[in-house]
């Protein structure tokens, strides 16, 4: 830490540094440069009209005044149980949040120890793990296969005497591989939570960002579990400048989480979660998050195709069917550092693989790429400058 006159506590000094992903120091934007690294919606595909509805009807309602003073901890009656209507629990299990960062600290809060083991998604979102920061737990990775992370090998592990305190898993269009746990895994990762006695924290903030066409299993066994936390966020289906979010969890533990949040902000703005009700009650949301995700598939088409089209055997990537990344490998043994320097060069920003590794240094010439905010024309030239810096560099790996 640089010098300064007070003297922080032993928590603020130690916090790392932001390493690799969401470290600005490493985000090189020119003018005219093509990021491919955000994880934000496009603004265009949000609903702005029920926006300005909500807002209108909210300020104008008899009851906004009220709405200006401090609110229950839990959050609003009506927002919960419009959140626990669409997840299909019980309205006392559900608790607003601040957005999904928030509800996953908040989870983590609730559920870890300092020295407690954590087995986490590998590749992992990696702004979970910065949040196990506040807490100083042992990481202890485990793959995520094409459906999903690797049950089997978990149970391999644990009956070889693995005992985490807990599991975190991104389940639907995971952050970044893009894959989804399948119903049957699902239903063993509970038997196995239920067995060796963990939690799993579910955390599923592009379930909703799902391809035409697309079926994603209903999260039933997560939802009936008590050893499961959700984890959810409105980010990427409203945006995540409304910062809303909630966590589902057992009823058992209800009341403790809430003491716990009041023993931090208090409660999520009344006005934004009277908002947030209006919005999720009105019957032009579903078809605009659909429309929206009509044309995220587009955009993934693009995407993949144009990666495709530059580098032919050299790539591997696998179709999304729904969220906002593609997770591509590129082949050819080149310096993936180099790489990442020479894109950024020609004008072009990606998230590289080694910074969604749970531990070490894993998924080098992985990267991964969003197609969410980026128009058409500008994936296809965002490829074409990744495909002249790694072309340059050919034969010098
Ligand atoms: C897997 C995952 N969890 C949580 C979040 C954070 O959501 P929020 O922006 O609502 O804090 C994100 C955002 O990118 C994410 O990808």
């Amino acid at each position: 830490m640089t010098d300064t006159a007070l003297t922080p506590s032993a928590l603020l000094a130690g916090l790392p540094a932001r390493q690799g992903f969401g470290d600005a120091t490493l985000i090189r934007l020119a003018p005219g440069a093509i990021d491919l690294g955000g994880g934000n919606p496009a603004v265009d595909l949000l609903p702005l009209d029920l926006y300005r509805d909500a807002f209108r009807a909210v300020s104008e309602d008899a009851g906004f005044p009220a709405l200006l003073k401090y609110s229950a901890a839990p959050g609003l009656a009506g927002l919960r149980s419009a959140i626990a209507d669409r997840e299909g629990v019980v309205p006392e299990r559900v608790l607003i949040t601040n957005g999904g960062a928030h509800g996953l600290a908040l989870a983590a809060l609730s559920l870890l120890d300092p020295g407690d083991l954590i087995v986490v998604d590998d590749p992992v979102y990696p702004l979970f793990l910065r949040a196990l920061d506040l807490i100083g737990v042992e990481v202890a990775p485990l793959a995520v296969t094409s459906d999903g992370i690797d049950v089997d090998e978990l149970e391999r592990r644990l009956r070889a005497g693995l005992r985490p305190k807990a599991l975190f898993t991104v389940p639907t269009f995971q952050n970044p591989s893009g894959v989804t746990l399948s119903a049957e895994k699902e239903q063993a990762l509970v038997a196995l939570a239920e067995t060796y006695g963990f939690t799993i924290i579910a955390d599923d903030p592009y379930r909703e960002i799902r391809f035409p066409g697309v079926v994603v299993p209903d999260r039933h066994a997560f939802r009936a579990s008590d050893r499961v936390i959700g984890v959810n966020t409105l980010s990427k289906t409203l945006g995540p400048g409304l910062r809303l979010g909630w966590i589902v969890v057992p009823e058992a533990i209800s009341e403790r989480i809430t003491w716990l949040r009041n023993r931090l902000d208090g409660q999520t703005s009344g006005v934004v979660q009277a908002v947030g009700e209006r919005m999720l009650r009105d019957e032009r949301l579903d078809p605009s998050i659909s429309a929206a995700a009509a044309v995220y598939a587009r955009k993934a088409q693009v995407l993949t195709g144009a990666l495709r089209a530059e580098f032919g055997d050299d790539v591997e990537v696998a179709d999304p069917q729904g969220g906002f990344f593609a997770w591509a490998r590129l082949g050819g043994g080149v310096d993936y550092d180099r790489v990442f320097e020479d894109a950024q060069d020609q004008g072009v920003f990606y998230q590289r693989g080694e910074w969604f590794a749970a531990a070490g240094d894993g998924f080098p010439g992985f990267l991964r790429l969003s197609f969410s905010e980026v128009g058409e024309d500008d994936l296809v030239e965002g490829v074409a400058r990744l495909g002249k810096a790694w072309r340059g560099l050919i034969g010098r790996g």
